[in-house]
């Protein structure tokens, strides 16, 4: 049973006139270049991969008063879904995927995964930064199996992990490189390669792509929507870039300024694959960019006042 947030689920015009068709069906005449999406069964889905029930979350400032950072959100995550966080700066969307994956308790409210609760870290769920943390004294083969050995898993497991996941990002041919050897879009996949290879229900992208060029950001969108579109991962992606959250999410959910709250959900059903350059595309993430941008004004003008204070 899916749990609304507290400020309804309503699409926007073009948004909602498309509703009911499967966000992963490719409905068009491919190109022969084109990579089609495998569609996966509608499922009827009881227990949702990733539920927030509620959450509000304080952190103490250095000044000793309490900062809220996320107040009362409520959301379902469903199992194979690639649900788009965007949000101005500060929003608590970190925040958020922290306390998913386990690496900080919320003040209240539940986190659950598979109907149970997170107490702590697992490795159902991973969290990839754009600081990615590969190791530069590793190969690239070696970075993939890291994660694989702290999982324990056999030396011959992870030898056949190692190449299937190497080659489902297209970096064979790197296996013996150094990270410094490589483009930063390279190195972006071998840090998916490394998250994939643990095999977790969920992925936690925090603002993986922010830092690379246009080209480079549009090769990994393809790339993972295909990833996705292999594996059936959940993937939770936070990014303040509209954009890029209409061309890869099922949903975009908007949060306010501080303290975060969920302002509104954004089911995307425009056919699969996408690209940013689509009109469609940059369609739905005007009106998603319309109701942000009252957000980035408050954020603004929070900065703003206590530059003021000062
Ligand atoms: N460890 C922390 N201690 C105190 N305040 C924090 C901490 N981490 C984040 N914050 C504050 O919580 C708010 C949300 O932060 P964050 O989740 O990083 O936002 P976002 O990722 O949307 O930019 C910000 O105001 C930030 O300054
Ligand atoms: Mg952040």
């Amino acid at each position: 049973m899916s749990t609304r947030p507290q400020n309804a689920y309503s699409p926007v015009g073009p948004v909602a006139a498309r509703g009911g068709v499967r966000a992963n069906v490719y409905h068009g005449k491919p190109a022969s270049s084109v990579t089609m999406i495998p569609v996966r069964p509608v499922s009827e889905v009881v227990v949702p991969k990733v539920s927030l029930d509620g959450i509000s979350l304080s952190y103490k400032t250095t000044s000793g008063e309490r900062l809220l950072a996320l107040d009362n959100i409520s959301l379902s995550v469903q199992p194979g879904e690639f649900l788009c966080v965007v949000g101005p700066s500060g929003c608590g969307k970190s925040t958020l995927l922290h306390l998913i994956a386990g690496l900080h308790p919320q003040t209240s409210g539940k986190v659950l995964v598979d109907g149970r609760a997170v107490d702590g870290p697992g490795t159902d769920r991973l969290m990839i930064f754009q600081e990615l943390g590969l190791f530069p004294w590793l190969t690239v083969g070696q970075n993939v199996e890291f994660g694989m050995k702290m999982k324990n898993i056999s030396k011959a497991e992870r030898e056949e992990k190692t190449q299937h996941y190497l080659r489902l990002v297209h970096l064979s041919k790197f296996r013996d490189s150094y990270t410094h050897q490589l483009s930063g879009g390279m190195r972006q996949r071998v840090a998916l390669a490394r998250a994939l290879a643990t095999e977790p229900d969920v992925l936690l992208m925090d603002e993986p792509f922010a830092a690379l060029d246009a080209q480079t950001r549009d090769l990994l969108h393809d790339e993972l929507e295909r990833i996705w579109g292999e594996t059936g991962r959940t993937i939770i992606f936070v990014t303040h870039n509209v954009r890029e959250a209409v061309r890869l999410g099922d949903r975009v959910v908007l949060m306010t300024f501080r303290p975060g709250r969920v302002k509104q959900e954004f089911p995307i059903v425009l056919p699969r694959p996408r690209h940013i350059e689509e009109t469609d595309v940059a369609r739905t993430a005007k009106e998603i960019l319309s109701c942000l941008r009252e957000e980035i004004n408050k954020s603004l003008e929070a900065e703003y006042a206590d530059e003021k204070n000062r």
